[in-house]
């Protein structure tokens, strides 16, 4: 479960100014649910993520992981709630060139100080459950646009997290592989029960969600229907 209560942001801008974020944001995604997040460029759509995914203490308001609260803790415990809580899949695959894909899970693995054989099982079964087992040994150049974004989800899984948060995770893809990352993402949602934010532009894909929420200004509006 993920709820952000009354949650503002504000970063400095310019001589004295401020530019306010987020705005007095309630929300709360319960597991298994898959929200999509829609609104205008600078809206505050990766902000949102990034303070749901402590990346990036709020000025006012409360997060709870769980039953966590992540604005209150310390950077130590931010950052294990990071590698085991949350996980976050970013718009471009931040992938290492030089791993296989394999080993880019498990590198997720050893930063969390996980044994390698453990290691090994964990990051295979990410992989099945994203579709790439025939992949694990390719590096990034040797996948397509939509292989690589499978495998950057599949990493993310690998904490085995309860919060899941995918800013424009079909940007870089075409059309039918952009449907199938949403639908994955919907299933893994369920499968996993996660808690899953998912921003997106692309309002085709929007019905994929269980439901949708728009920011404007900072501002959270929730739909009726999706
Ligand atoms: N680190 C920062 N410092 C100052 N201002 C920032 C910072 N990050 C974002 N902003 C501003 O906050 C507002 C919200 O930005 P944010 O990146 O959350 O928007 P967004 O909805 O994700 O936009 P896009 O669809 O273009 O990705 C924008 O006005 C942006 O310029
Ligand atoms: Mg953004």
């Amino acid at each position: 479960m993920l709820n952000l209560s009354r949650v503002t942001l504000t970063y400095p801008d310019g001589e004295n100014g401020t530019l306010t974020a987020l705005d007095s944001v309630d929300l709360s995604v319960p597991a298994g649910q898959m929200l999509a997040l829609v609104g205008p460029s600078g809206s505050g759509k990766s902000s949102l993520l990034a303070v749901a995914g402590a990346l990036i203490t709020p000025t006012a308001g409360t997060v709870h992981v769980g039953r966590t609260e992540i604005t209150g803790a310390s950077r130590a415990e931010r950052a294990r709630l990071r590698l085991e809580h949350i996980g976050v899949v970013f718009q471009q695959p931040q992938l290492m060139p030089s791993l296989t894909a394999l080993e880019q899970l498990q590198l997720v693995g050893v930063l969390r100080g996980s044994r390698p054989r453990t290691l090994r099982d964990a990051a295979r079964e990410a992989l099945a459950a994203v579709g790439m087992s025939a992949a694990a040994a390719r590096r990034p150049h040797q996948l397509s646009g939509g292989q690589r974004q499978r495998v950057n989800i599949a990493r993310a899984l690998m904490g085995t997290p309860s919060v899941l948060l995918v800013d424009e995770p079909t940007s870089a893809l075409d059309h039918q592989r952009s449907g199938e990352v949403m639908d994955l993402l919907r299933d893994l949602t369920r499968s996993r029960s996660m808690a899953t934010v998912v921003v997106t532009h692309d309002l085709e894909f929007v019905p994929v969600a269980d439901r949708v929420v728009t920011l404007r200004d900072g501002r959270l509006a929730e739909h009726a229907t999706v």
